[in-house]
């Protein structure tokens, strides 16, 4: 799958910003962590790749806090574009957006990059496909900041989804109902475990991986070119 379907319908995008932050532990914080993890390496006018740019909500925090920073977004979905639009407003100005896969985006080179809540909707060869080409668009020593769902080694994968999708439920803790949504998931991600997910990255070329971020599934990495 190349990640498009599930944000081509307009009805999801639209519930995209409310949802989202009650999805992920600690969402806003995991933007003022990327930034920093950014922030560390990357000069105070910095160019960022944001991968997966969709909705926007990165770049946002990204933008507010960092005004000097320049931005390309990619994503193949034209509706998750336009809502990145929505939320960015005035502050679009600074962000170059791009229809398409990591390919659409110039050669850079680029200070940093991150690519949020996207690579677990990819099959392992075209992460690494996509982790190569974000690497290439990078400077050398430029850090990467990646954060997606992704399963403890050697664990249930229904197991630990079911405990994400319970979290986003604000209603209550019901089991019975998470547990079938957990087990479609299981069955619609490539989900990889958190020993894949740092060697995936290395095969890619990037070192110094890692681990920031963890929230039942949700888990993030920083690495450098
Ligand atoms: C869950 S959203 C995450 C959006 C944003 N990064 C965030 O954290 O809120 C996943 C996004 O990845 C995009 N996407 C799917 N496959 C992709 C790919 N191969 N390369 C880049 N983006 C992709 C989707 O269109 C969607 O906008």
């Amino acid at each position: 799958m190349n990640g498009a379907q599930p944000f081509a319908a307009p009805a999801m995008n639209a519930d995209y910003v409310a949802s989202t932050p009650r999805k992920v532990p600690g969402y806003a914080d995991l933007h003022r962590m990327a930034m920093l993890l950014l922030a560390e390496h990357a000069p105070s006018a910095a160019d960022i790749l944001v991968v997966g740019a969709g909705g926007g909500l990165e770049l946002k925090a990204f933008a507010e806090a960092q005004p000097r920073w320049r931005f390309v977004g990619v994503d193949p979905s034209a509706g998750m574009l336009d809502l990145a639009r929505r939320v960015l407003g005035p502050l679009a100005a600074r962000v170059d957006l791009r229809q398409g896969l990591v390919d659409s985006a110039p050669r850079g080179p680029f200070d940093g990059a991150t690519c949020l809540l996207t690579l677990h909707f990819l099959q392992r060869e075209e992460r690494l496909r996509t982790l190569r080409e974000i690497r290439r668009r990078l400077k050398p020593g430029a850090p990467l900041v990646v954060a997606h769902h992704s399963i403890p080694n050697g664990d249930d994968a229904v197991a630990w989804l079911d405990r994400s999708v319970a979290f986003a439920d604000r209603a209550g803790a019901d089991f019975a109902r998470s547990r079938l949504a957990a087990a479609r998931m299981a069955d619609r991600l490539p989900l990889l475990s958190a020993d894949e997910e740092v060697a995936v990255l290395r095969e890619a070329g990037f070192s110094d991986v890692a681990l920031f971020y963890a929230g039942f599934t949700f888990r993030g990495w920083v690495s450098r070119t």
